[in-house]
């Protein structure tokens, strides 16, 4: 029986129970206990509307490793050019018998609106400001790994949280698994909002280092025009950057992590991000197992759970036009 059962939109919609055995069921992919072919004949579409390097690769070894078809759509050379909508070029791989849709888009809840209008699973690889699933899975499977359990620790997330999709979906599933989450960032890059999450939230990096476990940088999105929400990148790393000296006011033997790509000199610096301590790389490394295992639970089932299907309303197609939602 799929864990899942239809799409993966957010861990913020997920029992604890659902991601723990996601996570059984990666470390199994991980150890070579997923069949080569249980997926062979499904198509899986790699949909980014944004850059990707770990994400995108990683889908792309999955569904490969477990004998699916990769389409690769590159919104830069299609039709969205032309003004196809975001649900219109999903309904078009749809019907060219794609299966999956691993949606990446810089607006927030882009794959929940196309999950209501397709037959295939839809699964978020990063909508705007919102949730990063898999990339959340990824670092409660690097952390399970490192420490044999989640529950119990202390997690503290430093940085950009009013951008980071990073930042929300590591909350939810920290906290989900029994571990304190603390959100730490300057007050003009935390949100009120995230108060409503099961977190503390400070505006101190001392405070928030303090008896920490794990210290997560999130990399400051300077894409999304950071020019007034914080005076400079030199600034914000003399007051927020994780450097070997910060990093003795957290728990003795405490581990760091970065999403990646790593802003060097601006999140942290290069001794702490190649230290032995840092998990950066075995972040990546969890990638292709967690994916792994998202995809075949969403589709190695020979009979997939329907889907609610609706017609699209005028006013959503008009939200989607031209790829934004
Ligand atoms: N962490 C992450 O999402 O990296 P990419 O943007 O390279 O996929």
């Amino acid at each position: 029986m799929s864990i899942l059962g239809g799409h993966l939109l957010g861990l913020e919609y997920l029992s604890p129970g659902q991601i723990a055995n996601l996570l059984d069921l990666a470390e199994q992919a991980a150890s070579g206990g997923l069949p080569t072919d249980a997926l062979r004949g499904r198509v899986v579409a790699n949909v980014f509307y944004e850059p990707s390097t770990r994400t995108r690769t990683s889908f792309e070894l999955a569904a490969r490793r477990l004998g699916a078809e990769v389409v690769n759509f590159d919104p830069e050379r299609s039709s969205v050019q032309k003004g196809e909508s975001l649900v219109d070029t999903a309904l078009t791989l749809e019907a060219m018998g794609v299966d999956a849709v691993v949606l990446r888009h810089p607006s927030s809840g882009a794959p929940h609106l196309v999950s209501r209008h397709v037959r295939c699973r839809v699964v978020n690889a990063g909508d705007g400001m919102h949730e990063h699933p898999t990339q959340g899975l990824v670092d409660l499977l690097t952390v399970r790994r490192a420490f044999g359990r989640v529950a119990g620790l202390r997690v503290a997330v430093v940085g950009d949280m009013l951008h980071s999709r990073v930042a929300r979906s590591a909350a939810w599933g920290f906290s989900k698994l029994g571990a304190q989450v603390v959100l730490c960032g300057p007050p003009t890059l935390v949100p009120r909002e995230l108060e409503a999450l099961p977190v503390a939230v400070t505006h101190r990096l001392e405070e928030a280092l303090e008896g920490a476990d794990v210290v997560m940088a999130l990399r400051m999105q300077t894409e999304r025009q950071l020019g007034g929400f914080v005076p400079s990148l030199g600034e914000y790393h003399r007051l927020y950057g994780l450097t070997p000296d910060r990093l003795r006011l957290a728990r003795p033997g405490a581990l760091v992590m970065h999403p990646g790509p790593m802003n060097l000199g601006v999140e942290v610096t290069p001794e702490v991000a190649y230290a032995e301590r840092s998990l950066v790389l075995q972040q990546v490394a969890c990638g292709v197992a967690v994916r792994m295992a998202v995809l075949y639970d969403l589709l190695a089932s020979p009979e997939p759970t329907p889907v609610e299907l609706r017609p699209v309303s005028r006013f959503e197609l008009a939200l989607s036009g031209s790829g934004r939602v």
